[in-house]
């Protein structure tokens, strides 16, 4: 089959498309013909070394972890599945991903494609929807009537959590570009400050959750201007302890280890999408052989919604 394979750590022209074995679904696993795959920030940042210490790769490594498609063959002692179901996909971490023509996957990791989505655009629900998912639901425990202010609302995490914080009947002030600030009205969000033109600071105050999809500098300045005893959780980077103690803010943990399947939580973006409450926009789609391009128009950082390789129509 034809996989994107990273040779070795570095800038985009360590990928290359290979033809290599298709992969067997060994106990417990399928493999999916892959339609779409997601592109996230965290494949660039994987291939450019920031993730090492953390997570190794075996080279030569096919990236990308989120996956739709049509299952074409079950493992061994899979039940509740058959050839030609289409199915979302998460894929294991630390093994092959699906910048591919082929990818298995656990069992417990898959959920059936809503008939509404693209399999381009059901791939929003895997990485970029559990994120905002997880730290909004699990960690922040956002509540009705809440005031949520999110930095970053308009990428694939953002779109997201827009709208999910939406659901959840909660007060959403968000940061964007000028050119997105319709396109977030859209998806439902009470307030849209551009941050090139307004210090978010005049904004935060009324917090009662912050979620960062930003970092850098943005994640530094926040914990100052949020009232005492709000929540603050960033899936882009690790707030700094002794500002976040001066300011008298929360910061739940946000390791991602629970040891929980990905399927029951995907099923819950699903339920979202059938209920008419959650959508994925599609910013741009790739041909597998122009992964090395859909990176580096990821990396730098200004998709609205969802980057995609579509692999098989
Ligand atoms: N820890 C985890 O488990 C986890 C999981 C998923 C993602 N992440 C991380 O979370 C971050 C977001 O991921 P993503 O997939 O949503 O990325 P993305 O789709 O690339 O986000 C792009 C968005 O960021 C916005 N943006 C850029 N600079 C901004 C700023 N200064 N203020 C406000 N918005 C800004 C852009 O808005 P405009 O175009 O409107 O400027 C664009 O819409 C990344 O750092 C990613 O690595 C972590």
């Amino acid at each position: 089959m034809r996989a994107i394979r990273m040779h070795d750590y570095g800038g985009p022209d360590v990928l290359r498309l290979d033809d290599v074995p298709v992969p067997e679904p060994a106990a417990g696993q399928v493999r999916v013909r892959v339609h779409a795959t997601g592109i996230n920030p965290f494949e660039w940042k994987l291939r450019e070394g920031r993730m090492r210490g953390r997570i190794e790769l075996q080279l030569p490594h096919i990236p990308g972890f989120d996956v739709t498609g049509v299952i074409d063959k079950l493992g061994p002692e899979v039940s509740g599945w058959s050839e030609g179901d289409e199915v979302i996909a998460a894929l294991n971490r630390s093994a092959q991903g699906g910048y591919a023509d082929y990818a298995v996957a656990s069992a417990e990791d898959v959920v059936r494609k809503p008939a509404s989505l693209s399999f381009e655009a059901a791939t929003g629900l895997l990485t970029p929807a559990a994120t905002a998912y997880r730290f909004l639901v699990e960690l922040a425990e956002v509540k009705a009537g809440q005031n949520v202010f999110i930095h970053g609302g308009a990428g694939g995490v953002g779109s997201a959590a827009v709208q999910i914080a939406k659901a959840l009947g909660a007060h959403v002030t968000t940061t964007a570009s000028t050119y997105n600030i319709d396109y977030l009205r859209g998806l439902g969000a009470d307030e849209v400050i551009n941050y090139r033109r307004y210090r978010f600071e005049d904004y935060i105050g009324q917090a009662d959750v912050v979620l960062d999809n930003v970092g850098g500098d943005t994640l530094a300045r926040t914990p100052a201007a949020m009232k005492r005893g709000a929540v603050l959780v960033s899936p882009a980077g690790v707030p700094n302890a002794e500002e976040v103690e001066k300011a008298g803010v929360r910061t739940p943990s946000t390791a991602w280890n629970t040891g929980a399947a990905f399927g029951p939580r995907i099923q819950k973006l699903v339920d979202l999408v059938n209920a008419g409450k959650l959508r994925v926009n599609v910013d741009k789609a790739f041909r597998l052989e122009d992964a090395a391009a859909a990176q580096e128009l990821s990396q730098q950082g200004h998709a609205r919604g969802k980057l995609v390789l579509k692999v098989h129509s």
